[in-house]
């Protein structure tokens, strides 16, 4: 089969697409026929040799994917060949077919293109978990998230606002602002020419947010405590502005706030099983329902993977990008 795989060391590397072995599924896999392949950033990262793919993973990248299940391994009872699903993976979606746990897989949500499905795996789950299994967000609380014209930001957004939490995004420009504000956000914050701290008070009679949502980390964490309310959750997903900044211990003592991190690649099967499983109780029906949807920038042919890639790199993207084999 074909499969987008990494060619050549470092900074300099590019993706290719070349001829590989399938695998087979085993025992509680299922051997998917790929519609489509959401690019995540830690891409970005495997294609420059700083993220190798977890043990038993393939070589080449990929988080999730959307596609027609082709094969049952042993003991799979609740999917059938033919089956549309999407799938939340350890690696190896970059390719023309994949082998993943059953337990990492839902069916295609009503009235969402299969192409376009692929762009919510890895988004959803992120966003699910760390706002409510991490940050416990409640009906009513403020939350702010930074990035929120990202891929998981423009899923954060979307389930914040349908949790019924009051949302404050940042956004890169005016136009990214008014897509943040259609996808639910109350106040979308230019953190290009507003301070994003002094914005969130503004909008929150000087309390600030109850969950901050940073997918940016790095030198920004003292501006972020100081953007919480008193109790408020910083959860740090992301480390695009670097992996150190430095914390006010006393400012957090007196809001009596948490700062917490998360990962999600390298959770166990049982964990992301879980995930997937809550996503599929409590995010299908929204999305089904047209509460909360894909949301699509670029769809890219395998030939095409390093341009995809230049997309998140370069801040152009809105949302999600595709590969097509
Ligand atoms: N921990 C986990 O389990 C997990 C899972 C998935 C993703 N992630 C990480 O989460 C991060 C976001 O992923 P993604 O897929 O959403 O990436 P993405 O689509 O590339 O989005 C990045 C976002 O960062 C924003 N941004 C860039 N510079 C900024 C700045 N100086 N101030 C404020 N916002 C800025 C961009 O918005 P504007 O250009 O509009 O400002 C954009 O919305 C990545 O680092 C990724 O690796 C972590």
């Amino acid at each position: 089969m074909r499969a987008v795989t990494i060619s050549g060391d470092g900074p300099t590397a590019k993706l290719t697409t070349s001829q590989v072995e399938p695998d087979e599924p085993g025992e509680g896999e299922i051997l998917v026929d790929v519609a489509s392949s959401g690019v995540n950033r830690a891409d970005l990262l495997q294609r420059a040799g700083l993220y190798p793919p977890p043990p038993g993973a393939p070589a080449w990248p990929g988080l999730e994917i959307s596609g027609t299940v082709a094969r049952l391994g042993a003991g799979v009872s609740d999917r059938r060949v033919g089956d549309e699903v999407v799938a939340l993976l350890d690696g190896g979606g970059y390719a023309e077919q994949v082998v993943v746990r059953a337990s990492q897989t839902l069916p295609r949500p009503d009235g969402v293109d299969l192409v376009d499905a692929a762009a919510l795996p890895e988004a959803v789950c992120t966003a699910w978990t760390n706002l409510v299994d991490t940050a416990r967000l409640q009906a009513d609380e403020t939350l702010l998230v930074l990035g929120g014209s990202g891929g998981v930001g423009s899923m954060a957004v979307q389930l914040g606002h349908a949790l019924g939490a009051r949302v404050v995004a940042t956004a890169g420009g005016p136009e990214r602002a008014a897509r943040c504000r259609e996808l639910g956000a109350d106040v979308v914050v230019d953190h290009r020419t507003e301070d994003v701290v002094d914005a969130v008070r503004a909008a929150t009679d000087g309390r600030g947010a109850d969950v901050v949502l940073d997918v940016l980390g790095g030198g920004g964490l003292g501006d972020n405590v100081r953007a919480l309310a008193p109790g408020g959750r910083l959860v740090v997903i992301g480390l695009q502005q670097g992996r150190t900044g430095e914390l006010d211990l006393a400012r957090l003592m007196a809001k009596r706030a948490l700062v917490t991190g998360t990962l999600l690649r390298s959770r166990s099967p049982q964990e992301k099983a879980a995930i997937v499983e809550a996503v599929g109780e409590h995010v299908w029906p929204l999305v089904a329902a047209g509460r909360v949807r894909p949301v699509v920038h670029a769809r890219l042919p395998f030939d095409e993977a390093d341009r995809a890639l230049g997309m998140l790199e370069s801040g152009e993207a809105f949302g999600k990008v595709l590969l097509l084999p």
